[in-house]
């Protein structure tokens, strides 16, 4: 009986500590700070309808005012749009940049920038070293295709969740 009760215990223990790891952030005795689920309407409209609508956190400022410059030549689309829900897509991005999260993965997205401007959330160096271990024939694979799918391997993403435990690599 008392055996029962340690393992009991035990297990109590661990689903409450493997609660905790369910947050993006992973530094023990830091408060956890969660990536913030999109809820911009214009934003998920808008920069939804193409692709997945990626999280301000994960790019640094400097990067999406260009990427806002750029939309008339948006990686061969025209996505340009009406002054008004550009004004709202371009404050969600620039308030909501890597540069002023308090999540730790967008924390390292900001400081591996270094100050440089990056085209794709998926060549920021922090990006590159989370992901070095999958390979060019993984993304190939016709349910990835592109770097740009995160929610191919992140199905849970859209509420801001990338952890490890939630990843699904389709094959
Ligand atoms: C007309 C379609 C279209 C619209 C609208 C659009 N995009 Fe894109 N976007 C693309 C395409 C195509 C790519 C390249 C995808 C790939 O690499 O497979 C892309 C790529 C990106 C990437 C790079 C993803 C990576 O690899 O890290 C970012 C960031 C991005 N878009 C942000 C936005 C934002 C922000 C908006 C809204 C202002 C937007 N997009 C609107 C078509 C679109
Ligand atoms: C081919 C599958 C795949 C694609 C596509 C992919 N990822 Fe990942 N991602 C992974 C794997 C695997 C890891 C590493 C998990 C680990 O070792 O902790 C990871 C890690 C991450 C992490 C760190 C998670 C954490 O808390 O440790 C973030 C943030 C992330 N990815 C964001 C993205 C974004 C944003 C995109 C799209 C621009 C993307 N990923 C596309 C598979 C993928």
């Amino acid at each position: 009986m008392r055996k029962f009760i340690l393992i009991a215990l035990v297990s109590v223990f661990f689903a409450s500590t493997s609660l905790l790891a369910d947050s993006d952030d992973s530094k023990p005795g830091k408060k956890k700070v969660a990536i913030k689920p999109v809820t911009d309407k214009i934003y998920l409209e808008e920069c939804g309808s193409c692709h997945f609508a990626y999280h301000a956190e994960l790019m640094p400022e400097s990067s999406w005012k260009a990427l806002i410059e750029g939309l008339k030549t948006h990686f061969g689309e025209d996505a340009s749009m009406e002054p008004a829900p550009l004004k709202q897509v371009t404050e969600y991005l620039l308030s909501n940049a890597a540069d002023y999260s308090q999540n730790s993965k967008a924390r390292a997205m900001f400081k591996s920038a270094k100050g440089q401007v990056f085209a794709r959330i998926s060549e920021v160096p922090f990006f590159l070293k989370e992901h070095h271990e999958i390979g060019p024939d993984v993304i190939a694979r016709p349910k990835i295709k592109t770097w740009a799918n995160c929610e191919a391997c992140h199905p849970t993403a859209a509420n801001g969740v990338y952890g490890e435990r939630y990843i699904v690599i389709p094959k």
